[in-house]
């Protein structure tokens, strides 16, 4: 038999549960302005500043000295200890045998996944969310139930009764993700103590997404007094760090190092071996010069994340003050993270009206779809820039929604 007699292969898939991935809609969007010149970007969720120098000068010295090798699966013991020192402080007393050093929110993510859940199992979230959150499990074969955010008066605000009815006894792991991306919702003391109290009773696995935790705007909340708070309330704050509780952190955030990728996990110890093994078969280690200008970040950044707070404060709500003045939009400030979630005319079809944005006026935000079903009728807007940016894009808004009414 000669080879062109054997038979023509089909063409190759990939796996089902990869195939059936949600694509990125705010890709997507970013797509429709691929051509449009001077677009203005607040579609994605980083800052338009660079990460600050002493970072950047720690990394470059590293370099320079030569830290070009592998490292430790789980992270380079002073960058582990250091992270020990910082999340003592915030949460109180955590080792290094609990921190593991991954390369960023994303991978850690995926590694608390992995560690956790296989196919078939269930898993909860609290939505709207950060699609990853819900994409990731999915590849891994188990079913995600969602348990929505409502939206009224006060803002976003959890059901506590309906998440905890949706925790079921054979629920693998919830995920929950507080301050949440893309609401700013804040989850608070009470029902993290009650939540943690149920997944107790059922073995069930917390996996918290905590990486928005320290923009965090305490006096935004009604009735709140005295001096804004470091962090969110976390399960840190209320778990021992030797049960079912992982914490998945990151330096993108809170020091503007979105490019670096580098995060931390905070888990049982028992875990750690295991742990170790999966950093290995996924990345097998965070760069070691990245990993020292961790250490720099930790070790001398408080001042920077605290000024980057206020600043950020300041945006929101400098934001929300322009959006509440143009007809039609409902908006209202968040206690957390950094992002506007908010409903405005053609928002019930978020996805063809971000497209029509950013085609028409040259205006980036992301659609509420994006996000899950139940962020349909509201746009995400990222106000991690200077006023004057912010300004710009609350001007082109004005004109799509003027152009838009004149042509209807
Ligand atoms: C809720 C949430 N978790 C995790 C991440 C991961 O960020 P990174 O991988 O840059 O640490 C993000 C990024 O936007 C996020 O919004």
């Amino acid at each position: 038999m000669s080879e062109s007699d054997l038979p023509v292969p089909s063409i190759p898939n990939a796996r089902d549960a990869v195939r059936a991935l949600r694509p990125s809609q705010i890709r997507e969007v970013a797509n429709a302005g691929f051509g449009v010149a001077d677009v203005l970007p607040f579609w994605f969720g980083e800052s338009d500043r660079v990460t600050p120098a002493f970072i950047r000068e720690a990394a470059s010295a590293s370099l320079a000295a030569g830290a070009t090798f592998y490292t430790h699966n789980l992270g380079i013991a002073p960058l582990r200890a250091a992270l020990a020192g910082y999340v003592s402080d915030l949460h109180g007393a955590t080792s290094a045998q609990h921190i593991a050093v991954t390369s960023a929110g994303v991978n850690a993510l995926m590694l608390a996944a992995q560690l956790v859940v296989g196919a078939g199992d269930r898993v909860v979230a609290v939505t709207p969310l950060w699609p990853n959150l819900v994409e990731i499990p999915k590849i891994l074969g188990a079913h995600v139930e969602t348990v929505a955010l409502g939206y009224g008066e006060r803002g976003w605000q959890l059901d506590l009764g309906q998440l905890l009815a949706a925790l079921t006894p054979d629920t693998k792991m919830l995920l929950i993700n507080s301050p949440n991306n893309p609401t700013g919702w804040v989850m608070s003391r009470d029902e993290q103590r009650a939540v943690l109290a149920h997944c107790r009773r059922h073995g069930i696995w917390i996996v918290a997404d905590e990486v928005y935790e320290r923009l965090y705007y305490a006096n935004a909340e009604p009735g709140a007094a005295g001096a804004p708070s470091r962090t969110a309330p976390s399960f840190l704050d209320l778990a021992t760090r030797d049960e079912r509780v992982i914490c998945i952190n990151s330096f993108s955030k809170a020091w503007l190092m979105t490019g670096w990728r580098l995060g931390w996990i905070v888990a049982p110890a028992a875990l750690m071996d295991d742990l170790g093994k999966l950093v290995e078969y996924n990345t097998s280690c965070a760069p070691a010069f990245v990993q020292q200008a961790g250490i720099a970040a930790i070790e001398q950044g408080e001042c920077f994340t605290q000024e980057l707070v206020r600043d950020l404060k300041a945006s929101r709500d400098h934001l929300v003050s322009a959006l509440a003045s143009v007809p039609g939009v409902d908006v209202k400030a968040p206690p957390g993270a950094m992002y506007l979630f908010f409903s405005m005319p053609g928002a019930s079809r978020s996805l063809e009206l971000c497209k029509a944005m950013v085609r028409d006026v040259g205006l980036g935000v992301a659609p509420g779809s994006a996000f899950g079903p139940q962020g349909e009728g509201f746009v995400r807007w990222c106000y991690a820039c200077d006023t004057a940016r912010l300004d710009a894009g609350v001007e082109r808004l004005k004109r799509f929604l003027r152009e838009h009414a004149a042509a209807q």
